[in-house]
């Protein structure tokens, strides 16, 4: 087990995007002096959409006051703050989609919105705050890192991928020098330029004082991974989470040829499992995550010498999260009432990675509602980087409209079943666009299979929980830890745990 000196937190709250873990529960998690995670899928996009709704609260203008390039920040809220909010029925301004040379004022925006997602989630407490990124989607990686950095964040933590050159990244940005990514792409050649780009001081135009480096975290599924990152990776690994097949989100696909159980679901089997004595032997911390939102759990996960746990689920469903109010209150009833079920779809995804989602009604959970939503393709964050015939770059989702995507060369047996989760996603928080001033898109909730517990967090006549609940929970069991953190019930407190900061 690890002491105290290590300054490791012994609860991760799982950065969900998009949205889901947005800055108000981070902030709320690591006041408590646990890790609060923000979601940085999409930030962009989120940001933009808060901004046109009128910023209610004057939230992201008081992040956006503390960036420390004012011009940038003034040119970001001219572009997109509607006074009052834009007219219900009206839709949301498009931004350009994410191409491998990002337009500037994607570019802006990206840098921008990372940035204040961050220090709205410091805000009030002097705890490390983390970010969460999927490899997968990579386009927008190198701004949205580098507004998190400028605000300060602890941690970052990605999954989804092989993430080997982030933690260069992370080196590099601490200086402001210049970094690149390489950019997956199905069909690719050796001689194609594959590289993002992102030079700091050309961005700022000025010398800012040097960063702090973040911790970096990988979040894997198998021992091989565990190797490979640290064997292969550019610059420090400081971490790993690893994620059995029962969390919320996308899940690492099962090994093998995929065999789906009766009811459709993926089959996972004894090889997916993950060896925590070869983990441990590796001799850096490690968190579980994936059904370990119970004190049980986390005296388990500690026993096998784990740092702690990550947990999604049961944040997921608090007072704090960004999940709309109406699918949090339907899920817990079902939930009380025993009437839950999370499906483990092997094809929703565009990424064509397992994709955990909760049966509610009126959601694309439901066929009817999946199959009256026209297939437009208009976020694009799951889009797949292809080497067209001429040997340029061009993108295609398989959740687009079918001829579309088999044009772009996409074989249409990819299409069946797909569902825009960008789309579905921005809806779960409450920012649905608008069609034609008729249609409106339907969410689409994901969930680890924790969800038939969370009602247990609920306190004695109460509908709603907070972080502080799920925190509370957590740690009974193992106050000597706690308590040598901080008082749950005391929040904003000293700091309890340091890096980063
Ligand atoms: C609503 C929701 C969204 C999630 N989104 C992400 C994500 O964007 N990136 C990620 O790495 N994990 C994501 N996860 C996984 C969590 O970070 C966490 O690892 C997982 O929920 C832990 O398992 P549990 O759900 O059983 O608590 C998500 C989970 C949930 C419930």
């Amino acid at each position: 087990m690890y002491s105290i000196m290590d300054n490791l937190p012994t609860i991760i709250q799982g950065g969900m995007g998009a949205g889901v873990s947005s800055w108000r529960l981070a902030q709320a998690v690591s006041q408590l002096g646990q890790l609060g995670v923000v979601s940085g899928t999409a930030l962009d996009s989120i940001f933009a959409r808060r901004l046109q709704d009128g910023d209610p609260g004057g939230h992201m203008g008081r992040g956006l006051d503390q960036f420390p390039i004012p011009e940038i920040a003034e040119r970001v809220w001219s572009r997109y703050y509607i006074p009052g909010g834009k007219a219900e029925t009206a839709p949301y301004k498009l931004l350009p989609t994410h191409s491998k040379d990002i337009p500037l004022e994607l570019k802006e925006l990206c840098v921008v919105a990372n940035f204040v997602e961050v220090i709205l989630a410091r805000e009030g407490h002097h705890n490390p705050v983390g970010i969460n990124y999927l490899e997968k989607v990579q386009l927008p990686h190198l701004p949205s890192i580098y507004g998190a950095m400028l605000a300060g964040v602890g941690y970052v933590l990605m999954g989804a991928g092989v993430p080997l050159k982030i933690p260069g990244v992370l080196d590099r940005f601490a200086n402001h020098q210049p970094a690149t990514y390489s950019l997956q792409l199905t069909g690719a050649q050796d001689d194609d330029d594959r590289a993002m780009v992102f030079v700091p001081r050309e961005f700022v135009g000025r010398d800012l004082p040097p960063l702090v480096r973040p911790k970096f975290i990988a979040i894997i599924a198998s021992n091989t991974l565990a190797i490979t990152m640290l064997k292969k990776a550019d610059g420090r690994v400081d971490g790993f989470v690893i994620e059995g097949s029962t969390a919320g989100g996308h899940n690492a696909p099962p090994r093998g040829k995929l065999q789906l159980d009766e009811a459709g679901e993926a089959i996972y089997g004894e090889r997916d499992s993950v060896d925590l004595e070869k983990i441990r032997a590796l001799g850096i911390p490690f968190w579980l995550a994936g059904g370990y939102g119970s004190p049980e759990k986390l005296t388990a996960a500690l026993a096998s010498g784990a740092a702690g746990v990550q947990v999604g689920t049961a944040f997921a469903f608090c007072r704090e999260s960004g999940l709309r109010a109406d699918y949090k209150q339907a899920l817990l009833a079902k939930a009380l009432s025993g009437d839950v079920r999370v499906f483990t779809d092997p094809v929703a995804s565009p990424t064509n990675f397992p994709f955990k989602v909760a049966q509610l009604e009126g959601t694309l959970s439901e066929h009817e509602i999946y199959s009256a939503r026209p297939r437009i393709c208009d976020l694009g964050y799951l889009r797949e980087a292809y080497r067209t015939p001429m040997g340029t770059i061009d993108y295609r989702c398989s959740a687009e409209p079918v001829t579309t995507y088999v044009s772009k060369g996409g074989k249409v047996e990819n299409t069946a079943g797909r569902k825009c989760l960008c789309n579905a996603l921005m809806a779960n928080i409450g920012h649905p666009q608008t069609r034609s001033g008729k249609y409106v898109e339907s969410g689409m909730v994901t969930s680890g299979n924790d969800l038939t517990g969370i009602a247990r967090f609920l306190p004695p006549g109460a509908s709603t929980y907070t972080a502080a609940d799920v925190v509370a929970d957590l740690i009974t069991g193992i106050s000597f830890r706690a308590s040598s953190r901080q008082d749950v019930s005391q929040p904003a407190a000293a700091p309890t745990f340091c890096s980063g900061d």
